[in-house]
């Protein structure tokens, strides 16, 4: 089948049809004769999935540690400022893509711009979408691996040993030792991808819509209850002043970049995730609407983490600009004497282990699609050397955590350069192009495709696509050369 998909497979209990109607077809921009596409029914289902895609580790451990390393309040607000002025809108493009294609996002480029006279060379866009979503696989899969690790270690009782002297330097010697283990890395690491390789070859966890309903609201249960506990051991006043409180001298020209790149990050965008999701989306869903619900459920979620991790920052002494270990060091401090700790913290970081595999499914799912269409290649051909590649590649990543763990691109470890590139120079990158796109090569009538006829979201989204974004972007960009 050539456009066979897992996530269109995951999603297909009840809920999927497996063809359009042809009034359904024609607004899509489907015409007679093409190959049905898989669409999702349900309101709920494509929000779930796109919000499973958003909420991952970019929210629970990224967002975190560089508000701290990048000094807190005036970082938050920059960052919550560009999601709502291009995170949104790019995400409503996105969505829209797809769905006005229902193609990959290499194909949706290429037949969007063939339908609008625009130059061909528009689909490398799509092309670099994909790849930046391979990337950037290729680390979050070891940061999952922690998650993993850190499950087994709070359920056999390590965050629980009446005997230890629990202090920041025990819990940053667990995370210390986890990073020098290239063997621990490896097997938690494959573990992980193993996982998102079999769901998205063989669709087989059908109910990923089901985990997803369960996952948000526990997710945020334990994250007040966190919350709660750490206000009440913690310095929760420090916490929200250090986040909520803009400090505008602390702002540097890196840090607007890295809060611009991170909204993209964390919303999923300019990596072919949202575009092939939105190829599943049903034609009577708003994307705007939705657009609002995914980036709302997203910022809170980060949010919630950061004020259930910072009160323990500031009572424990620990550096908010501890890097990418921050949430690993500073939660295990609570789990120790939490009531039920060893219970909390296995379910805490299961939790988020969920959230990075339902996150992981959207990453993998652009490249397997992609191989499918090009090559002609099965689903599990695809699926299995897509895995088996970035297999080797994650393995440069747990090197360079450990054996190789020296610059190698401005002064950044492999691990941390792909963590930047991504985020700050490919899906930035993206950005600009798609906006670019929308905002000149899109006719009314693919707008109207998108929005509905005579939507009051056209002309604002045209207005940001076409002016705001790229002249933002491009400032930005030139200050930093
Ligand atoms: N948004 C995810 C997170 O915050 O963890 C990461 C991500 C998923 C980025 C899917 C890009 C993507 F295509």
């Amino acid at each position: 089948m050539v456009f066979q998909d897992a996530t269109a497979f995951i999603f297909n209990n009840k809920g999927m049809s497996s063809s359009m109607s042809t009034k359904n077809a024609t607004t899509s921009g489907w015409k007679a004769g093409d190959r049905s596409p898989k669409i999702w029914k349900g309101k709920l289902t494509f929000i779930m999935a796109a919000a499973g895609s958003a909420v991952g580790l970019g929210n629970l451990w990224k967002f975190p540690y560089i508000a701290g390393e990048n000094g807190g309040g005036a970082f938050v607000l920059v960052y919550l400022a560009f999601i709502l002025c291009f995170g949104i809108p790019l995400l409503a493009a996105e969505i829209g893509i797809g769905r006005s294609t229902r193609k990959n996002a290499y194909s949706a480029f290429d037949s969007l711009a063939e339908k609008t006279g625009a130059n061909k060379h528009w689909k490398k866009v799509g092309g670099l979408a994909i790849s930046t979503s391979y990337l950037i696989l290729s680390f979050y899969t070891v940061v999952a691996g922690w998650c993993l690790y850190y499950f087994y270690i709070s359920a056999t009782g390590r965050f629980n040993d009446p005997a230890q002297s629990f202090d920041k330097s025990f819990t940053s010697g667990i995370f210390e030792a986890l990073l020098a283990s290239p063997i621990s890395l490896i097997i938690f690491s494959t573990i992980f991808l193993g996982m998102t390789y079999a769901i998205v070859t063989s669709g087989v966890v059908k109910g990923i819509e089901k985990t997803i309903n369960w996952l948000m609201p526990s997710m945020m249960l334990m994250l007040t209850v966190l919350i709660g506990y750490s206000a009440a051991v913690g310095d929760f006043d420090a916490a929200v002043e250090f986040l909520f409180m803009p400090d505008f001298s602390k702002l540097t020209l890196d840090s607007i970049i890295i809060a611009l790149g991170h909204s993209f990050f964390t919303l999923s965008l300019a990596s072919a995730a949202m575009i092939t999701y939105g190829s599943y989306m049903p034609t009577d869903n708003s994307i705007p609407k939705t657009a609002f619900a995914v980036a709302g459920v997203d910022i809170l979620v980060a949010l919630t983490a950061g004020l259930a991790i910072f009160p323990l920052v500031f009572k424990y002494g620990l550096e908010p600009g501890a890097g990418p270990g921050l949430m690993f060091i500073s939660l295990p401090l609570i789990f120790n004497d939490m009531p039920y700790g060893q219970l909390f913290g296995s379910a805490f970081f299961f939790m988020m282990f969920i959230a990075a595999l339902t996150s992981a499914i959207s990453l993998m799912e652009p490249t397997v699609a992609w191989l499918e269409q090009r090559f002609n290649w099965t689903r599990n051909k695809s699926a299995a050397l897509t895995t088996l590649s970035l297999w080797v590649v994650s393995l440069g990543t747990v090197l360079s955590l450990n054996e190789w763990d020296s610059p190698i691109f401005f002064g950044k470890t492999l691990f941390d350069a792909l963590d930047y590139l991504t985020a700050n120079v490919f899906m930035t990158a993206g950005a600009l192009a798609t906006a670019i796109f929308c905002g000149f090569c899109l006719k009314q009538e693919q707008l109207e495709v998108m929005f509905g006829k005579g939507s009051l979201a056209i002309p604002s989204f045209k207005f940001t696509m076409r002016y705001l974004a790229p002249l933002f972007v491009a400032t930005l960009t030139l200050a930093s050369i």
